[in-house]
């Protein structure tokens, strides 16, 4: 798929008030710091339309971007960043739960995880909370140039492991990097794909 435009649209906390309009849309979500802004960046070729950080932390609500004027792409805040405040991390993961449940022309939520370490509990515990509220999903391995060509299939390969322990089969995946885009056709074709399925 060909990035024709990308623009930012809105952002806010509250679900009620994200556009409207019945297009296809995708979320970005998973740990403060994963990558979501990163992300969205690389795969629309727009170095700064998504907020980034260094620092956990830097998106702090729900961000509408509208691609090709034909779909969503939603930008949210990362969770399980230890130093928000404990109210704080309430209101987060409220109007986050609240988005998912209530975005009925969400598609596809993308899971974030580091390709780096290991299947975390909250990342887990996040997918299991998806599948039980019937929300589809699929897995985004991050930050893949930080890994050399051995150990990040190493990687995959364990991660899947430990998914099959949990699940009956392993979620639908794509490998990503924003760094050396790596994986950025393929979310696009992926998104693609789905959007065609949208239509019918
Ligand atoms: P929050 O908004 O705080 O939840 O974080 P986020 O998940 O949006 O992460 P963000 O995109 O802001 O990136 C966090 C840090 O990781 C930044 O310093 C990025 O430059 C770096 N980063 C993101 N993606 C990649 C990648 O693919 N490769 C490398 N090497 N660094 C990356
Ligand atoms: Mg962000």
């Amino acid at each position: 798929m060909k990035i024709k435009s990308a623009e930012f649209v809105i952002s806010n906390s509250n679900v009620a008030k994200c556009p409207t309009t019945k297009i296809p849309e995708y979320a970005f979500i998973g740990r403060s710091n994963v990558g979501k802004s990163s992300l969205i960046n690389a795969l629309v070729e727009r170095k700064s339309l998504a907020k980034t950080s260094g620092k956990p932390g830097k998106t702090q609500l729900i961000n509408h971007f509208i691609i090709n004027k034909e779909w969503f792409l939603v930008d949210l805040p990362g969770y399980g960043y230890a130093r928000v405040s404990k109210s704080d991390k309430k209101t987060f993961q409220k109007f986050i739960t609240n988005y998912f449940e209530q975005r009925e022309q969400l598609v596809c939520a993308f899971v974030l995880v580091d390709s780096r370490h290991e299947p975390q509990k909250i990342d887990l515990e996040f997918m299991e909370w998806l599948a039980t509220n019937g929300i589809p999903f699929s897995i985004v391995f991050t930050k893949s140039d930080k890994l050399n060509k051995t150990t990040l299939p190493k990687n995959i390969e364990s991660y899947k492991m430990k998914m099959l322990e949990i699940w009956e089969d392993m979620p639908p995946y794509l490998i990503t990097s924003s760094s050396s885009k790596m994986g950025c056709d393929e979310v696009l074709t992926y998104i693609d794909k789905l959007n065609a399925d949208f239509k019918d």
